[in-house]
């Protein structure tokens, strides 16, 4: 049996996977409210296919409590923040549910730990706390990491097809795991030592960084000069070696804007280019205040109530919100004084996250005189002529209207 701790976005569809797939799983989570919400046969959030994923997944006897199992196998899916300060990962989360599982894990398990984490740190924080019970690792607890690829919006798919990589002390143990994975993921799965995964993780989310840094930081030069960047994006992307990305208002979501500063925390004066990518992608939230700003004065709009922000999320044609690009935007208008006033709408939120938001699309492109297109959700490209006759600033290449403006 396989007790997943931490029933988030990655740790919710790894354990209906297994199950689907036939293998025994109890998912844990210290959030009561969320375990109740699944033992009464609902998933938490909203993903392609993960409703059929879910019955299937109950179907198979899948089953959801907020205790930790004594079973031979965990798979660890907590968050792993960065410290604002040291911009070095914040293993509290991992430490403390391994800590927790120590409580009642039997000699011979093996903890699987899928959350992301910087090189290093699981002899850091991690094999402390196993041995700190007693336990020898390598005998009595096995200690593996296996990080996650999938993005949001195409999870399920990419939990069965991406490849994997498994990192642990002893190859037995990488292969025994692997197996493990084997009974749903058809990907390839690399084994390799536990640093060498840690450091893969991270490196991924970082040469992405790095690749949206470019195409934005082209924006903000071409916009400096009068330039179409994404003409010019258009045409280099015809040599055969060079595939620009498309700039857009920020970075957001769990991971390209998080796992990057891990390893700026840890190898201070060695990652710049790491850092001045991060730095050229948290600023481009500022740089879409600065086009609404002058947008509006070219515009003859004084009142920033009339101007809406369309999307809320951090990507299109999904419901999370963390880290957001938009959210980014709304607190620095707080810090500058002049938030609480802007509109806000985004067809995936449906609780109250900010002010001034609202729930139909109608109502939202009425009250407004001005629409900024923040997230590329289906929904607004198939409405997209209702914003006819509005002043429109577009960040994410998706509206062709006469005299759109861009970033
Ligand atoms: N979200 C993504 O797209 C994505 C993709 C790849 C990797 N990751 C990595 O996966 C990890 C998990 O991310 P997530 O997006 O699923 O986070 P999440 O916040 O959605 O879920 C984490 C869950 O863990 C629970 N939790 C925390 N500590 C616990 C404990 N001690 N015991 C029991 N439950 C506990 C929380 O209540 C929460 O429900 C992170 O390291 C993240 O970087 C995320």
């Amino acid at each position: 049996m396989i007790n997943v701790v931490g029933l988030g976005y990655i740790g919710l569809p790894t354990a209906l996977m297994f199950a689907a797939h036939g293998v025994e799983v109890v998912g844990t989570d210290y959030n009561k409210g969320l375990v109740d919400t699944l033992r009464s046969g609902k998933p938490t959030f909203e993903e392609d296919g993960l409703d059929e994923l879910f019955n299937e997944a109950v179907k198979k006897g899948i089953r959801f409590s907020h205790e930790y199992q004594s079973t031979d196998m965990y798979i660890i899916a907590v968050p792993t923040p960065y410290d604002k300060a040291s911009k070095k990962v914040d293993a509290s989360y991992v430490a403390e549910a391994v800590k927790d599982v120590m409580e009642v894990c039997p000699k011979g398990a093996t903890v699987v730990v899928e959350s992301t984490v910087s090189p290093g740190t699981i002899n850091k924080y991690v094999r402390p706390v196993v041995e700190e019970r007693g336990f020898v690792i390598g005998e009595d607890i096995n200690l593996v990491h296996a990080p996650e690829r999938i993005i949001p919006g195409n999870m399920v798919y990419e939990l069965k097809h991406n490849s994997r990589t498994i990192g642990a002390d002893s190859r037995e143990i990488g292969e025994k795991v692997k197996a493990l994975y084997s009974s749903f993921c058809e990907g390839e799965i690399v084994v390799t030592d536990i640093r060498t995964a840690e450091m893969t993780k991270v490196v991924e989310n970082t040469f992405r960084d790095i690749n949206i840094a470019f195409a934005n930081e082209l924006a903000k030069i071409c916009r400096s000069d009068n330039m179409d960047v994404y003409e010019i994006i258009r045409i280099a992307n015809k040599h055969p070696r060079v595939n620009i990305l498309t700039p857009g208002p920020g970075v957001g979501g769990h991971c390209i804007s998080v796992d990057p500063w891990f390893l700026v925390g840890d190898y201070p004066g060695l990652s710049n280019i790491i850092l001045a990518a991060r730095k050229i992608n948290d600023s481009m939230p500022d740089f879409v205040l600065e086009r609404i700003h002058n947008i509006m004065k070219e515009n003859g709009m004084t009142d920033v109530g009339r101007v809406g922000l369309y999307g809320l999320t951090y990507k299109e044609n999904v419901d999370d919100t963390r880290e957001s690009p938009t959210l980014q935007m709304l607190e620095s208008m707080e810090r500058h004084l002049c938030g609480g006033q802007i509109k806000v709408y985004d067809p995936y939120v449906t609780r109250d996250l900010v002010p001034n938001q609202y729930h139909d699309l109608d109502s939202f492109i009425h009250d407004v005189d001005m629409v900024v297109l923040l997230v590329g959700h289906d929904e607004i490209k198939e409405h997209m002529d209702e914003l006819k006759g509005k002043v429109v600033l577009d960040t994410r290449h998706i509206c062709f209207l006469d005299g759109v403006y861009r970033l």
